[in-house]
């Protein structure tokens, strides 16, 4: 299995309750090294530039200003197989979708405070990546 990074944000939901150390723990129970992590209040156009794959959905707007409400944790995971397994341990984005032990299922309020995001692909990974940290910022 190949070691890949994939790119995580611990949400606002998330962090008003103070779940960012229990999430931190399922990440690493699970195989996966927290190899980049800073705490970050979005601006409007971080929101914005992050989520633009998603600007024609109708949810765009209600998912920036949700993403701006209150303090995110971006962190850069790294493991085998790291990208495919993040996605495992959040769960299905919906959290009534999501199975039994997983973080969407265990913490999540609504699809759209779903307490976590994860990169969907290997390209995604690394331009999310590399939109919030530099290489220096990277600790293996
Ligand atoms: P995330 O993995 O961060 O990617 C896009 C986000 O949009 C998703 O998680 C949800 O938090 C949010 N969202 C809100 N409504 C929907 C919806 N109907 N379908 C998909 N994602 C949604």
């Amino acid at each position: 299995m190949a070691v890949e990074r994939t790119f995580s944000i611990i949400k606002p939901d998330a962090t008003r309750r103070n779940l960012t150390g229990k999430i931190n723990a399922r990440f690493e129970e699970a195989g996966l090294r927290i190899v980049a992590q800073r705490r970050i209040w979005m601006t409007r156009q971080q929101a914005e530039q992050f989520y633009a794959v998603h600007k024609e959905r109708p949810f765009f707007k209600d998912l920036c200003t949700f993403m701006t409400s209150g303090p995110v944790v971006v962190q850069v995971l790294e493991g085998d197989n790291a990208i495919a397994k993040n996605r495992e341990i959040m769960g299905a984005t919906n959290p009534a979708n999501a199975a039994p032990g997983t973080i969407r299922k265990d913490f999540a309020e609504s699809i759209e405070a779903n307490s976590a995001h994860g990169s969907d692909s290997p390209d995604n990974a690394a331009i999310e990546i590399a939109y919030f940290f530099a290489g220096a910022d990277i600790v293996g």
